[in-house]
């Protein structure tokens, strides 16, 4: 108790764990805002010849990084155990042999420090990063979560209360994004690279399937977009010859960029259905997949044209993939609520 009383008097500063997939990161962030010092080390290079995130490699991976990484983001940010409020986690969802390391380094500083430990839901921490640039959230709010292994749209009246609205009911957006560059034979993760290359592609060159679910439908589907591309590729049934080897760099950019205005549709579609049922007046847009850049303006001109307009927060790019800035942040707004998490803190798959 005393502990919280001294800490409503000054800043806090909080250290953010984060190894939900695969990404170890960790960050110090003073009253929910000021980055002090954001690490993160990427595993791209381990999962790349997979064409995914291999859950055995990616355990191992931040066993090897989670003391290092630690290490720097308290030496970047100038402090010592003394200055540290809290210790953060996010505990869910992810996978759980990567969860369970950082969650084992968050409890083991928190008894070892004596720190209060914060457990953070990884989604909405995701949506905290829409939140870091400006904290002025104008009610109602429809938040869009897309990450490699989420899609979720959120009713948010705070930080802290999230109503879930709709979820991908197979793939989620990343994840297309990751499978569609397989079949294009683009290196993992699939989602900048297909941004890259569809640069220069046509994204009206083929009329991919958008699928709606219905007119009242808050929920995703993306995995008979993946096939349609993959039947454009292979020939219907997959009778066919795999022509990616002969085609032309025109031919794979324009199936990108057709790919990505499918799923861009798709996404902007049914966060403006949310936003109108529930008469939104803010929109925020956080998660790996809210780095691409068509989204985020197509996202901004959905706001834009809205009658009337809406505010748009999309997270900073640096902070839309994994990252611990997010967990730090969010854990604040809980060590102001009083939530705090007990040592016996487990892991769990599912948010
Ligand atoms: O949020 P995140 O780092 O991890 C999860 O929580 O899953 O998201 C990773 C996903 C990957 O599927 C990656 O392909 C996608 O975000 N992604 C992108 C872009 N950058 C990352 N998708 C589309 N365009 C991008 N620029
Ligand atoms: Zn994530």
């Amino acid at each position: 108790m005393d502990k919280i009383r001294t800490m409503e008097q000054k800043r806090i500063s909080i250290l953010g764990i984060e190894t939900s997939c695969d990404e170890t990161a960790a960050a110090v962030v003073a009253d929910g805002r000021q980055v002090r010092s954001s690490i993160v080390a990427s595993q791209n290079k381990l999962h790349e010849k997979y064409g995914g995130v291999v859950p055995e490699i990616a355990s191992r991976a931040h066993i090897e990084k989670i003391y290092p990484v630690i290490t720097e983001a308290l030496e970047q940010a100038g402090v010592g155990q003394d200055e540290i409020d809290a210790i953060a986690v996010a505990n869910q969802p992810g996978l759980t042999i990567a969860l369970v390391v950082g969650v084992t380094a968050a409890k083991t500083l928190s008894f070892m420090w004596d720190k209060p430990l914060i457990a953070v839901n990884h989604l909405h921490a995701h949506l905290q990063s829409a939140l870091l640039g400006d904290e002025t959230l104008e009610l109602p709010a429809v938040a869009l979560i897309v990450s490699g292994g989420h899609t979720c749209l959120y009713e948010a009246d705070s930080p802290l209360e999230l109503k879930l609205l709709g979820s991908t009911i197979d793939d989620a957006a990343g994840e297309a994004f990751d499978k569609v560059a397989t079949i294009l034979k683009l290196p993992y993760p699939g989602g900048p690279n297909i941004e890259r290359i569809g640069k220069t592609g046509n994204p009206k060159a083929i009329d991919f399937p958008r699928a709606l679910l219905g007119p009242d439908s808050l929920d995703f589907s993306f995995s008979g977009l993946k096939t349609a591309v993959l039947y454009h590729c292979r020939g219907q049934d997959m009778h066919g010859q795999d022509r990616v080897d002969s085609m032309s760099e025109q031919e794979i950019a324009d199936i990108a960029a057709s790919f990505q205005a499918a799923v861009i549709d798709v996404l902007v579609t049914k966060t403006k259905r949310a936003a109108d049922r529930i008469g939104a007046k803010t929109v925020l847009l956080g998660g790996g997949v809210a780095a691409n850049g068509t989204l985020r303006e197509a996202m901004q001109k959905m706001c834009d044209r809205s009658k009337p307009p809406r505010r748009l927060l999309v997270a900073p790019k640096a902070y839309c993939t994994d990252n611990a800035v997010m967990v730090a942040s969010l854990a604040y707004h809980k060590c102001k609520a009083g939530l705090f998490a007990p040592l016996t803190l487990e892991p769990s798959a599912n948010g």
